[in-house]
Protein backbone atom coordinates (compact mmCIF):
# COMPACT_ATOMS: atom_id res chain seq x y z
CA UNK A 1 0.00 0.00 0.00
CA UNK A 2 1.04 3.64 -0.49
CA UNK A 3 2.05 5.79 2.02
CA UNK A 4 -0.31 8.15 0.39
CA UNK A 5 -3.29 5.44 0.88
CA UNK A 6 -1.79 4.75 4.62
CA UNK A 7 -2.14 8.65 5.11
CA UNK A 8 -5.82 8.91 3.35
CA UNK A 9 -6.88 5.25 5.89
CA UNK A 10 -5.54 7.01 8.74
CA UNK A 11 -6.32 10.70 8.80
CA UNK A 12 -8.72 11.03 5.01
CA UNK A 13 -12.32 12.71 4.97
CA UNK A 14 -14.48 12.65 1.54
CA UNK A 15 -16.84 14.78 0.86
CA UNK A 16 -19.60 15.50 -2.19
CA UNK A 17 -19.52 18.53 -3.79
CA UNK A 18 -21.52 21.08 -1.95
CA UNK A 19 -21.04 19.65 1.68
CA UNK A 20 -20.25 21.62 4.65
CA UNK A 21 -17.01 20.93 6.11
CA UNK A 22 -17.52 23.21 9.21
CA UNK A 23 -19.07 26.48 9.39
CA UNK A 24 -17.85 30.06 11.02
CA UNK A 25 -18.40 30.09 15.06
CA UNK A 26 -17.71 25.52 15.01
CA UNK A 27 -15.52 24.67 17.69
CA UNK A 28 -12.44 23.28 15.59
CA UNK A 29 -9.55 21.63 16.41
CA UNK A 30 -8.61 19.90 13.21
CA UNK A 31 -6.53 21.79 10.08
CA UNK A 32 -7.28 19.97 7.07
CA UNK A 33 -5.15 19.13 4.02
CA UNK A 34 -6.73 18.72 0.57
CA UNK A 35 -5.91 16.05 -1.61
CA UNK A 36 -8.18 16.45 -4.13
CA UNK A 37 -10.85 18.86 -5.38
CA UNK A 38 -12.00 22.27 -4.01
CA UNK A 39 -12.70 23.47 -1.03
CA UNK A 40 -14.43 27.31 -0.92
CA UNK A 41 -14.19 29.69 1.96
CA UNK A 42 -17.28 31.76 2.71
CA UNK A 43 -18.18 34.56 5.17
CA UNK A 44 -21.25 35.46 5.75
CA UNK A 45 -21.89 39.56 5.60
CA UNK A 46 -24.59 40.87 7.34
CA UNK A 47 -27.28 41.32 4.83
CA UNK A 48 -27.31 37.80 4.21
CA UNK A 49 -25.16 37.82 1.21
CA UNK A 50 -22.65 35.25 1.43
CA UNK A 51 -19.19 35.78 0.54
CA UNK A 52 -16.02 34.11 -0.84
CA UNK A 53 -12.84 34.64 0.36
CA UNK A 54 -10.85 32.32 -1.64
CA UNK A 55 -11.37 29.10 -3.53
CA UNK A 56 -8.47 26.31 -2.48
CA UNK A 57 -7.28 23.22 -4.61
CA UNK A 58 -5.41 20.63 -4.04
CA UNK A 59 -1.99 20.75 -1.95
CA UNK A 60 -3.60 23.75 0.20
CA UNK A 61 -4.22 23.96 3.53
CA UNK A 62 -6.77 25.51 5.63
CA UNK A 63 -8.43 25.22 9.04
CA UNK A 64 -5.34 26.16 10.85
CA UNK A 65 -6.47 29.20 12.72
CA UNK A 66 -8.85 27.79 15.24
CA UNK A 67 -6.18 25.25 15.95
CA UNK A 68 -3.50 27.83 16.22
CA UNK A 69 -5.36 30.11 18.88
CA UNK A 70 -7.72 27.49 19.92
CA UNK A 71 -11.11 30.08 19.03
CA UNK A 72 -13.87 29.53 16.85
CA UNK A 73 -13.73 28.90 13.10
CA UNK A 74 -13.27 32.16 11.58
CA UNK A 75 -15.13 31.54 8.26
CA UNK A 76 -17.19 28.69 6.51
CA UNK A 77 -16.04 25.83 4.35
CA UNK A 78 -17.62 23.51 2.28
CA UNK A 79 -16.59 21.03 -0.93
CA UNK A 80 -16.75 22.69 -4.39
CA UNK A 81 -16.06 19.21 -6.08
CA UNK A 82 -16.46 16.02 -4.61
CA UNK A 83 -13.24 16.63 -2.37
CA UNK A 84 -10.80 14.36 -0.53
CA UNK A 85 -9.11 15.92 2.44
CA UNK A 86 -6.44 14.55 5.09
CA UNK A 87 -7.65 16.01 8.76
CA UNK A 88 -4.51 16.67 10.96
CA UNK A 89 -5.70 17.18 14.63
CA UNK A 90 -3.81 19.37 17.21
CA UNK A 91 -1.36 16.97 18.61
CA UNK A 92 -0.05 15.84 15.16
CA UNK A 93 -0.18 19.60 14.16
CA UNK A 94 1.60 20.87 16.90
CA UNK A 95 4.46 17.46 16.13
CA UNK A 96 5.04 18.72 12.88
CA UNK A 97 5.44 22.43 13.82
CA UNK A 98 7.90 21.39 16.30
CA UNK A 99 10.02 18.85 14.52
CA UNK A 100 9.55 19.90 10.54
CA UNK A 101 11.09 23.37 9.72
CA UNK A 102 9.60 23.00 6.45
CA UNK A 103 5.92 23.07 7.56
CA UNK A 104 6.67 26.10 9.29
CA UNK A 105 7.88 28.02 6.79
CA UNK A 106 4.95 26.64 4.33
CA UNK A 107 2.06 28.07 6.60
CA UNK A 108 4.19 30.95 7.70
CA UNK A 109 4.35 31.66 3.79
CA UNK A 110 1.03 30.64 3.13
CA UNK A 111 -0.23 32.92 5.54
CA UNK A 112 1.47 35.95 4.48
CA UNK A 113 0.18 35.59 1.22
CA UNK A 114 -3.23 35.18 2.33
CA UNK A 115 -2.79 38.28 4.49
CA UNK A 116 -1.71 39.88 1.24
CA UNK A 117 -4.95 38.92 -0.66
CA UNK A 118 -6.67 40.30 2.52
CA UNK A 119 -5.77 43.56 2.63
CA UNK A 120 -6.31 43.69 -1.71
CA UNK A 121 -10.22 42.46 -1.09
CA UNK A 122 -10.12 45.16 1.84
CA UNK A 123 -9.05 47.86 -0.80
CA UNK A 124 -11.59 46.08 -3.52
CA UNK A 125 -14.10 46.34 -1.03
CA UNK A 126 -13.74 50.37 -0.55
CA UNK A 127 -14.81 50.30 -3.80
CA UNK A 128 -17.96 52.59 -3.60
CA UNK A 129 -19.27 52.41 -7.61
CA UNK A 130 -20.35 49.05 -8.39
CA UNK A 131 -18.78 48.85 -11.95
CA UNK A 132 -15.31 49.28 -10.52
CA UNK A 133 -15.42 46.55 -8.42
CA UNK A 134 -16.50 44.18 -10.33
CA UNK A 135 -14.14 44.63 -12.96
CA UNK A 136 -11.16 44.95 -10.28
CA UNK A 137 -12.33 41.97 -8.97
CA UNK A 138 -12.66 40.68 -12.21
CA UNK A 139 -8.66 41.57 -11.90
CA UNK A 140 -7.92 40.15 -9.22
CA UNK A 141 -9.24 36.66 -10.33
CA UNK A 142 -7.47 36.61 -13.64
CA UNK A 143 -4.33 37.33 -11.66
CA UNK A 144 -5.01 34.36 -9.30
CA UNK A 145 -6.56 31.99 -11.26
CA UNK A 146 -6.13 33.06 -14.89
CA UNK A 147 -4.59 31.01 -18.03
CA UNK A 148 -4.00 32.41 -21.62
CA UNK A 149 -6.23 30.45 -24.29
CA UNK A 150 -6.82 30.84 -27.77
CA UNK A 151 -10.31 32.85 -27.00
CA UNK A 152 -8.93 34.58 -24.29
CA UNK A 153 -8.40 34.05 -20.58
CA UNK A 154 -9.89 31.44 -18.80
CA UNK A 155 -9.89 30.34 -14.88
CA UNK A 156 -8.83 27.41 -12.86
CA UNK A 157 -11.89 27.81 -11.07
CA UNK A 158 -15.57 27.64 -11.70
CA UNK A 159 -15.71 30.95 -12.81
CA UNK A 160 -19.20 32.36 -13.07
CA UNK A 161 -21.31 35.64 -12.56
CA UNK A 162 -22.89 33.95 -9.71
CA UNK A 163 -19.31 33.53 -8.02
CA UNK A 164 -18.41 36.79 -9.27
CA UNK A 165 -21.14 38.08 -7.46
CA UNK A 166 -20.16 36.45 -4.09
CA UNK A 167 -16.74 37.57 -4.69
CA UNK A 168 -18.05 41.03 -4.52
CA UNK A 169 -20.86 40.38 -1.84
CA UNK A 170 -23.39 41.96 -4.60
CA UNK A 171 -26.31 40.77 -5.63
CA UNK A 172 -27.17 38.50 -8.51
CA UNK A 173 -29.10 41.07 -10.75
CA UNK A 174 -27.04 43.85 -10.03
CA UNK A 175 -23.63 41.37 -11.00
CA UNK A 176 -25.50 40.44 -14.39
CA UNK A 177 -26.07 44.11 -15.25
CA UNK A 178 -22.49 45.09 -14.60
CA UNK A 179 -20.62 41.68 -16.71
CA UNK A 180 -23.79 42.70 -19.83
CA UNK A 181 -22.23 46.05 -19.36
CA UNK A 182 -18.40 44.01 -19.53
CA UNK A 183 -19.74 41.90 -22.64
CA UNK A 184 -20.62 44.84 -24.67
CA UNK A 185 -17.33 46.55 -24.37
CA UNK A 186 -15.52 43.48 -25.28
CA UNK A 187 -14.07 42.97 -22.26
CA UNK A 188 -15.28 39.78 -20.96
CA UNK A 189 -17.58 36.99 -22.51
CA UNK A 190 -19.92 34.28 -21.54
CA UNK A 191 -19.35 30.64 -22.37
CA UNK A 192 -22.13 28.98 -20.94
CA UNK A 193 -21.73 30.35 -17.56
CA UNK A 194 -18.27 30.55 -17.18
CA UNK A 195 -16.90 34.00 -17.62
CA UNK A 196 -13.74 34.63 -19.70
CA UNK A 197 -11.50 37.53 -19.99
CA UNK A 198 -11.21 38.24 -23.49
CA UNK A 199 -8.90 41.13 -23.47
CA UNK A 200 -7.15 42.13 -20.59
CA UNK A 201 -5.95 45.04 -22.08
CA UNK A 202 -9.62 46.40 -22.23
CA UNK A 203 -10.36 45.36 -18.61
CA UNK A 204 -7.63 47.63 -17.47
CA UNK A 205 -8.48 50.80 -19.19
CA UNK A 206 -12.33 49.93 -18.62
CA UNK A 207 -10.98 50.37 -15.18
CA UNK A 208 -8.54 53.24 -15.18
CA UNK A 209 -12.04 54.96 -17.34
CA UNK A 210 -13.83 54.30 -14.50
CA UNK A 211 -11.45 55.41 -12.10
CA UNK A 212 -10.96 58.69 -13.95
CA UNK A 213 -14.54 59.47 -14.30
CA UNK A 214 -14.61 58.84 -10.27
CA UNK A 215 -12.16 61.78 -9.87
CA UNK A 216 -13.13 64.23 -12.68
CA UNK A 217 -17.22 63.29 -12.61
CA UNK A 218 -19.56 62.76 -15.48
P1 LIG B 1 -10.28 28.54 10.73
O1 LIG B 1 -10.57 29.85 11.34
O2 LIG B 1 -9.91 27.43 11.62
O3 LIG B 1 -11.54 28.10 9.85
C1 LIG B 1 -11.82 28.87 8.67
C2 LIG B 1 -10.60 28.82 7.80
O4 LIG B 1 -10.67 29.55 6.60
C3 LIG B 1 -9.42 29.50 8.55
O5 LIG B 1 -9.07 28.70 9.66
C4 LIG B 1 -8.43 29.62 7.44
O6 LIG B 1 -7.80 28.40 7.17
C5 LIG B 1 -9.36 29.98 6.27
N1 LIG B 1 -9.44 31.45 6.07
C6 LIG B 1 -9.99 32.36 6.90
N2 LIG B 1 -9.89 33.61 6.37
C7 LIG B 1 -9.28 33.47 5.19
C8 LIG B 1 -8.89 34.38 4.16
N3 LIG B 1 -9.14 35.68 4.25
N4 LIG B 1 -8.27 33.88 3.08
C9 LIG B 1 -8.04 32.56 2.99
N5 LIG B 1 -8.38 31.65 3.90
C10 LIG B 1 -8.99 32.10 5.00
Amino acid sequence: MSSEQEIFDKCGRTYNAGDTIFREGDLGNEMYIIQSGRVKITKQLKDGVEKTLVILGPGDFFGEMAVIDKDVRSANASAMDASRLIALDEEVFEMHMQTNPKIVKKILKNLTSRLREANQQIANLMIKDANRLVANTILLVVHKHGQEGPNGITMDINFTVQELSKMCGLDFPKTQEIVDKLIKAKVVSLSGETIIVTSLDNLEKFIKFLEMKEQFGE
